[in-house]
Formats: C-alpha cells, structure tokens, sequence
C-alpha cells in the first residue's frame, strides 16, 4: 500500500468532538502499542472523561501536531513507484477528514505560556526545564508514529513541523523579544525514556543534545536561533 503522509494541527476554533475522540483513540493507541516509552499510562488515560480529552487540546497555549496517512492509487501520482511521500502543506488541511485519512501520528507542544500559566499543576520536572539554555523553553510530548508507519521519515516531520509551529507563533508576539541583542529567543526540550536508543538517535540527528539525565531518562534541548 502506498500512502501520502501530512502533518497538521487539530484545528482548535471550533475544536470538533470528532477531532477530540480520534486524538483520544490514538494516544491510548500509543501507550497500549509502546508503554515502555512513556511516563503516562494507558489505565491512567484510559478513565479520562470526555471533557479531560477536550481540555487537553482546546487550549491556545498548547498544540497537538496529527500526522495522517492518506491511501493512495497506485497510478495517482508520479511518485507511484515509491512507497510513500509527503503532501503538498497546501492541501494538508483536508487530509485530517478525508475519507481515506487514518491519524498514524502526534507530537503535542507545550508552549512557555501553558508551563507559566499551570505551574502549579504540571509536574515539577516540567517546570525545571521550562528554561534552557537561558531561554524559555516549549517542551515537546507525547511523540509517536504508528508502528506500520515508522521509519518513513514521520517522526522527523513531525519534529520539524512542532518547532515551525512554535517559530511562527514566536513571531506572533513579542514577549520573547530580546531588545539588546535584537534577536527573538526560545528553545524546544524533550524527555527520553533511558533505553530508548531509537529516538534518541532521531532526535539528535535533528541537533537535539542531552541537557541533563537521571535514573529514568535522558533530557534534550535544541536552541530556536532564529
Ligand atoms: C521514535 C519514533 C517516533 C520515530 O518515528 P519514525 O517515523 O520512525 O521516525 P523517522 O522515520 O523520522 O526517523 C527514523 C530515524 O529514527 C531513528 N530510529 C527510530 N527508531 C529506531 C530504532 N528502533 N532503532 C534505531 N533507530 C531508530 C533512526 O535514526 C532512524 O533513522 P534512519 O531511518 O535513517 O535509520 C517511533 O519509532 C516511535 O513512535 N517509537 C515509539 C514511541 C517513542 O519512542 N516515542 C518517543 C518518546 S520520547
């Protein structure tokens, strides 16, 4: 089978109920497929309410990144010879309802305001690394690709995508903005679980490097230049 893989936001003005129970099949999905690669656990997730899915993406200051895969015909494309490819971003935003789109990816940011603004219900390891390298930080979670879908070059987009979003909603205020050097800041983190040699190789070859570490896990960061 061959398919066309889009990264997109889940749209959150409106938020569609629709949209809120896909994202809760797929996390669940992931913490069932791969629970030695996260903190959360699929018991914990599984007895969240309705309303506790919606709050975890109706929210200005965090967003969830879907990577869909859209079947295609064999003879649909110039690329039909190869098995997969990304879509034009233009047309990305119909492949999240298209009738032959299944969600097979997520990365969530947590943006410095959401860290700020819930400091006192997130873990304290969050709020740790809610600054790096001196800059405020947008830490990324819940990573995961479809384990049929892996090695296509996904998850890197989906990486890649997550740090776009959080550049262009960088530029859309001036919080950031470093007067005396005229330069905008921020950084990105992430957590490995230890052992989880295979995205940590994918991270640091998308020039993450380890921040700090400890019995369970491995902290990166990668500094937003721009
Ligand atoms: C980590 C993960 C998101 C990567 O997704 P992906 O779509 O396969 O990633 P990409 O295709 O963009 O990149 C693949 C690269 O990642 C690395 N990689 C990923 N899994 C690997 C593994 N099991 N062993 C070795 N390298 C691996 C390699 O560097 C690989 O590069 P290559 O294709 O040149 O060999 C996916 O394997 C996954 O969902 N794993 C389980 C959940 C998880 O670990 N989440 C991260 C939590 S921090």
């Amino acid at each position: 089978m061959e398919y066309s893989y889009s990264v997109v936001p889940i749209p959150t003005s409106p938020l569609l109920q629709a949209h809120v129970d896909k994202y809760a099949s797929l996390r669940l999905l992931a913490l069932r497929t791969n629970p030695e690669c996260f903190f959360s656990t699929q018991d914990e997730e599984g007895r969240f309410s309705r309303e506790q899915w919606r709050g975890r993406i109706d929210t200005d200051d965090r967003v969830t990144l879907i990577a869909v895969a859209s079947r295609m015909l064999a003879d649909s494309s110039p690329e039909s010879s190869s098995s997969s490819s990304f879509a034009n971003p233009s047309v990305s935003l119909d492949s999240l309802d298209g009738e032959a789109a299944e969600w097979v990816g997520l990365i969530t940011v947590l943006t410095p305001e959401f860290l700020k603004e819930r400091r006192d219900n997130i873990p304290p390891k969050f709020q740790k690394y809610a600054m790096c390298f001196g800059e405020p930080a947008n830490v990324l979670v819940s990573m995961w690709v479809h384990p049929e879908h892996r090695c296509k070059g996904i998850g890197g987009r989906l990486i890649s995508e997550a740090i776009d979003w959080v550049l262009k909603k960088r530029t859309m205020r001036t919080m950031n903005f470093d007067v005396s050097n005229g330069r905008l800041g921020g950084a990105v983190v992430l957590e490995v679980v230890k052992g989880n040699t295979g995205a940590g190789m994918l991270y640091r070859a998308m020039g993450f490097e380890t921040i700090d570490s400890d019995d369970a896990s491995i902290w990166m960061g990668k500094r937003l230049d721009t």
